[in-house]
């Protein structure tokens, strides 16, 4: 483990003592508390064998949460793989937020649009027990794993999965509406780290151009979907927000509100439906 925590460091891994332990625990299919409890015990060759083929992987640039499969939301375990962005720190702020703003005490229509691999539906459904989830994606890939996260939290009965270009196949009015939809200027995408330029879907990235073309098509698409007195939220680009609240009052709603993320960056934006 310690030759590995070198490795990973002279590779530019960031926390590689804590990822060369993540390694060997799933090589071994154990806790990491584990590796404390019996720090003596030899490897096998063939968990050896396992143990290296995860750290060649990862020192190739593989993301961690792509050998382990899976992740850890806002205090769920969920399925990750190629099909979908890893969810992000970030993202868990964006379901605190729309946490906050959705009633408890009657039943809520949510649409998340984007959603990957369905962190923000399926806990939106598991934290609010009187709500209905409408799960939007392009990829189809995506919404299987968003489905089995979903079932994996017995949320399934109460979400339902819309394969669409985002507000294409969508009906009704929703109380909540919530994205995390690509925001990254395609320009910028070379210089990405290689653990998203290379293994993230472009699809969930690439935001075109000024990287606000889903944005602009979200922002339009809200005054047919927004119930009156109903919420967005989306997240956005650190140097996007005040661009977004204006594109959103524009667009008629009230209430536009910027609110940074934990590191201090404009990270998303609220507003509400007159
Ligand atoms: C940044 S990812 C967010 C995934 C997930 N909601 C999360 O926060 O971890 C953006 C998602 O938008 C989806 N997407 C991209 N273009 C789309 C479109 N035209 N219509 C619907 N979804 C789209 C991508 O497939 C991807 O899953």
């Amino acid at each position: 483990m310690n030759w590995t925590r070198d490795y990973f460091e002279s590779g530019g891994i960031v926390q590689p003592r804590l990822e060369a332990e993540i390694l060997l625990a799933h090589s071994l299919d154990v806790d990491r508390l584990h590796l404390y409890l019996a720090p003596d015990k030899p490897l096998s060759s063939d968990e050896r064998e396992r143990y290296r083929a995860l750290i060649q992987r990862r020192r190739s640039g593989e993301p961690l949460q792509h050998l382990t499969g899976e992740v850890s939301f806002f205090g769920l375990r969920f399925r990750v793989g190629s099909d979908a962005l890893i969810p992000r720190a970030e993202t868990e702020e964006l379901v605190d937020h729309a946490l906050r703003l959705a009633p408890r005490d009657r039943p809520v229509r949510c649409l998340d649009l984007g959603t990957g691999s369905g962190v923000v539906a399926v806990t939106l459904a598991r934290f609010l027990p009187l709500s209905s989830v409408t799960a939007v994606d392009i990829s189809r890939p995506a919404l299987e794993l968003a489905r089995a996260n979903a079932t994996l939290h017995r949320v399934d009965d109460r979400i339902d999965f819309v394969e669409s270009d985002w507000f294409e196949h969508v009906s009704g009015t929703f109380d909540l509406i919530t994205s995390n939809p690509p925001y990254v200027p395609s320009g910028e995408i070379p210089e990405l780290a290689t653990e998203i330029r290379d293994h993230e879907p472009r699809a969930a990235v690439d935001g075109g151009e000024d990287g606000l073309d889903a944005l602009r098509t979200l922002v339009a698409g809200l005054s047919h979907h927004l119930e009156h007195g109903g919420h967005v939220l989306l997240e956005v680009g650190h140097n996007q927000a005040r661009h977004v609240a204006s594109l959103l009052e524009e667009g008629g709603l009230a209430s536009t509100d910027v609110r940074r993320d934990v590191s201090g960056k404009d990270r998303f934006v609220v507003a509400t439906c007159p």
